[in-house]
């Protein structure tokens, strides 16, 4: 802790009562008896009720330490404005003059009235540009500051190992370093801003079994190490992450909301986190509630607060009376409320909350969804989009004259969970939009929608197959909606809903070039109809620009960059599935996995409108003595006519240790940008740790041999492969 920092706080808590300390360590919950009701009101009526709660209800004279989503109703200025009333009435009436942080989310943009709406962080991920993450983060953190939201319950660094699990959408995908790069540029951007970041959810939330989000998980300690625990430490030690949200489920046996070892000593003890750990929404009291492993309320705020929870969300009902009683009876020792208020105050002086409380309304106004944050938005839209197939070139359409666009997905705005999805929506482009924008007057285009995305009804595919027909290409925009998967929403199929693969074959067999457009969640099983389709874009939910990035793609402004941050898997039976398993006694790998062949596409796929190649890997040695980087140096040359991205990516495999390593690890990534024959010099830093594992007393050490360092395009289609020997 910053030792300046620390003193000031320890000057404040000397002076503060139990009621105020209490009060810092848990907060009002805005929507308590509104929240159920919320989806069934109008704009005007929700916002007129949050108008109507004053700051005096809100908060008590011994202060308040959180506010749980106040203000995402309001416009930016109203927002501002009411996150301002609260801070006055701090210091007017309560004697502690702490300022209270009121938080929302903001995993792909903020939760906030007119905010700007960026993909889905698993479309993000497949950008693999962690710069633009970062410039995407800085806006987030932006709107969410100006309207006064100083804490983000984001970024979510679960792994989305298994695409059964409802919220894979919020996972920036399957593979531990990519979601560590993600989520560290996620904290560095928010935090740069002066808001607290909550990486979320810790830990094995999404990857228990079946997909099934928040079960309960019995995972050895070394799986936790080397695949679930890798973003969550990268983000405290790297990025400094102020916050930390336990998750709902438990781990061998306990919740992770009362887990000492998770939340004490591997955090703090290990990892040096100097910030404060906050509960899921009510993951304190599940501990009496579900899990059983509390006799009491009681008992169940002891637990969390002695294991190292210090903020129960989204209100105080453990943490207060409760928590009292706990006092009184001496069962918990008021040190550990000092301890955890100590944190709680630490974080708000460190951003910087106490001299700047009040938010600027005007600021608020000018930075909601301004022109340079729609501009991060299409850009990382447009770098977010896959290309799995292209027969004869399809794409992009040139010389076309008419155009089908066909879909459920077509006109829908459909943005995914955790997005602005109650509010007006007048700013999001659908893919119609942006089409029609893109193809002005000389391109006719004709709509049917086909389908609907789940409802079973065939009615509207001849009418479809009939504007194909008419046309020189057909677009039929598929995928899913928010209402069907999302928190809460895991599912057992990964087919697309209703009757949609049987509108993609019946417009494919009118003979006309078919473009798919899978606009989802994660990823669907494709392999019923794709070799039917002249090509296949997956657009993830591209937030609110989403329409005119797939028509710059599909018409050839940009050449389509993004990669696959996640396998598509061939059958759900596949499921979970992921590229760096360890050697099995079968001899299956991820391309031959003994069920059903292989896996559709591979972990890092993605085409684009030209071609890449990869040549002269070099080493700066070939004996590595241990602690030392490799530097991997090789030429990347666009063969192809157009200008285009390439994301190059590297593996190591350690191809002899003492206990069994996974076949590939990606252990680093760039992009590059080059002209029609342009060739550049790509060079990787490997450090040491790349080359370190945990042996098999869980010691993490680089045991002398032999790695393989694999360059290439995916991680199955390796162009260059070299080996170094560490010594
Ligand atoms: C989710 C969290 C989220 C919280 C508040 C919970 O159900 O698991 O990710 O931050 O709700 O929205």
């Amino acid at each position: 802790m910053d030792p300046k920092i620390a003193s000031e706080v320890d000057d404040l808590l000397r002076g503060m009562t139990l009621d105020e300390k209490l009060a810092q360590l848990g907060a009002y919950f805005f929507f308590d008896t509104y929240w159920n009701k919320h989806s069934a009101t109008t704009a005007a009526e929700r916002i007129a009720y949050i108008q109507s709660v004053t700051a005096a209800e809100m908060i008590p004279a011994a202060g308040l330490g959180f506010v749980s989503t106040q203000l995402r109703d309001l416009p930016a200025r109203a927002a501002a404005e009411k996150a301002n009333e609260n801070q006055r009435h701090i210091l007017a009436h309560t004697r502690s003059r702490i300022p209270v942080v009121v938080h929302d989310e903001g995993v792909h943009g903020l939760i906030g009235n007119g905010a700007t709406c960026f993909p889905s962080a698993l479309g993000m991920a497949a950008s693999w540009d962690v710069e633009l993450m970062e410039s995407v983060a800085h806006a987030i953190g932006r709107e969410a500051r100006t309207r006064g939201i100083r804490q983000l319950l984001s970024p979510t660094l679960n792994l989305g190992r298994d695409p059964r699990c409802g919220r894979t959408e919020e996972t920036y995908g399957e593979d531990p370093h990519l979601a560590s790069r993600f989520g560290v540029a996620f904290v560095r951007g928010v935090q740069g801003e002066r808001v607290i970041c909550t990486p979320k959810h810790f830990v094995a939330n999404f990857e228990g079994d079946g997909g099934r989000d928040s079960t309960a998980t019995q995972f050895s300690e070394r799986f936790l190490r080397e695949v679930l625990f890798p973003p969550f430490e990268a983000v405290v030690k790297e990025a400094g992450a102020l916050s930390l949200m336990a998750a709902y489920n438990a781990l061998d046996g306990t919740p992770c909301s009362g887990n000492r070892w998770l939340l004490t000593d591997v955090l703090r003890g290990e990892w040096g986190f100097e910030g404060y750990v906050v509960s899921d929404y009510h993951s304190v009291i599940h501990q009496w509630e579900l899990h059983k492993t509390a006799a009491t309320m009681g008992e169940a705020a002891t637990k969390s607060l002695e294991a190292g929870l210090e903020v129960e969300l989204p209100r105080h009902r453990c943490y207060d009376e409760p928590l009292r009683a706990e006092l009184a009876a001496g069962r918990i020792a008021p040190e550990v409320i000092d301890e955890a208020t100590r944190r709680v105050l630490h974080v708000k002086k460190k951003m910087g909350i106490f001299e700047d409380r009040v938010a600027d309304p005007d600021e608020a106004e000018r930075v909601s969804n301004c022109a340079e944050h729609r501009a991060l938005a299409r850009e990382m839209a447009r770098r977010s989009l896959v290309l799995l197939r292209n027969e004869r070139d399809v794409l992009p359409l040139e010389g076309i004259r008419s155009l089908a666009i066909i879909g459920p997905n077509a006109d829908a705005i459909e943005v995914g969970d955790y997005s602005w999805d109650l509010y007006d929506k007048d700013h999001v482009v659908t893919p119609l939009a942006g089409v029609r924008a893109a193809a002005g007057t000389s391109i006719r285009i004709e709509v049917a929608p086909g389908c609907g995305i789940a409802d079973g009804d065939r009615g509207g595919i001849p009418a479809a197959c009939d504007a194909a027909r008419r046309s020189d290409a057909a677009v039929v925009f598929v995928g899913n909606s928010v209402k069907l998967t999302g928190e809460a929403r895991d599912c057992t199929s990964l087919d697309l809903p209703g009757v949609q693969a049987e509108l993609i074959e019946a417009v494919a067999a009118t003979g006309k070039p078919v473009i798919v457009v899978v606009i989802t969640s994660s990823v669907h099983t494709i392999g019923r109809w794709i070799d039917k389709t002249a090509a296949v874009l997956h657009a993830w939910y591209p937030g609110e620009e989403g329409g005119n990035a797939i028509a710059d793609v599909l018409f050839g402004k940009v050449s389509p960059s993004g990669r696959l941050p996640i396998t598509i898997p061939r059958t759900v039976g596949q499921c979970p599935v992921y590229y760096y398993h360890k050697p099995s006694g079968r001899g299956n790998t991820y391309g031959n996995l003994g069920q059903d062949g292989g896996i559709q596409f591979p972990f890092g796929f993605g085409l684009g409108y030209t071609t890449f190649v990869y040549t002269d890997l070099v080493f700066d040695r070939d004996r590595l003595p241990a602690g030392c980087d490799l530097r991997v140096r090789c030429t990347i040359t666009n063969a192809g006519k157009r200008a285009g991205s390439e994301v190059v990516q590297l593996y190591l495999a350690d191809l002899l240790a003492s206990v069994t390593r996974p076949l590939k690890e990606l252990k680093a990534f760039l992009r590059v940008a080059l002209e029609p024959g342009e060739s550049r010099v790509v060079e990787f830093v490997l450090p040491a740790e790349a080359f370190s594992m945990l042996d098999a007393r869980l010691v993490r050490r680089i045991e002398p041999g032999a790695f393989e360092v694999m360059v290439g395009a995916s991680c199955e289609d390796i162009r260059l492969r070299g080996t170094v020997d560490v010594t």
